[in-house]
């Protein structure tokens, strides 16, 4: 199975309840590897770039500012099949929906407020790892 890079995000719903450490914790006893940890507070148009493909969407407007109204730890994550294994532990967008012992059924408080966001194939991961760090500031 081949190593690969994802990016991750843990939403300021998540760090406004101090569980930052707690959702690290998952993913790396999932098994992935932080290699790049950045603690940023977006602005709207940051989060209107990051989230362009939803711009359409009628939860558009409440994504942006829910994602620009607190700090958000961005993060690249190394490991074996490292986008869909970071799906897995994450769970169903909608906490509802998500497994049992997954982050967002254990965390999330919403779809809206749903604690963290990964990419969903090769090709997102790379342009939303570009978008936020520089390869110098990634340490595999
Ligand atoms: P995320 O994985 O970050 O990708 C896009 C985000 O939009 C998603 O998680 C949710 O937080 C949010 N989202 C998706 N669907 C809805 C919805 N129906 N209402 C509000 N927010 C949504």
């Amino acid at each position: 199975m081949a190593i690969e890079r994802t990016f991750s995000m843990i939403k300021p719903d998540a760090t406004r309840r101090n569980l930052t450490g707690a959702i690290t914790k998952m993913l790396e006893d999932a098994g992935l590897q932080v290699i790049a940890s950045r603690r940023v507070w977006m602005s709207r148009r940051e989060a209107e770039g990051f989230y362009a493909v939803h711009k359409d969407r009628p939860f558009f407007g409440e994504l942006v500012e829910s994602m620009s109204a607190g700090p958000t730890v961005i993060q690249v994550l190394q490991g074996e099949n490292a986008i869909a294994k970071n799906r897995e532990i994450m769970g169903a967008t909608n906490p509802t929906q998500a497994a049992e012992g997954t982050i967002r059924k254990t965390h999330a408080l919403s779809i809206g407020e749903n604690s963290v966001h990964g990419s969903d194939a090769p090709e997102t991961a790379a342009v939303e790892i570009a978008y936020w760090f520089s390869e110098t500031e990634i340490v595999g």
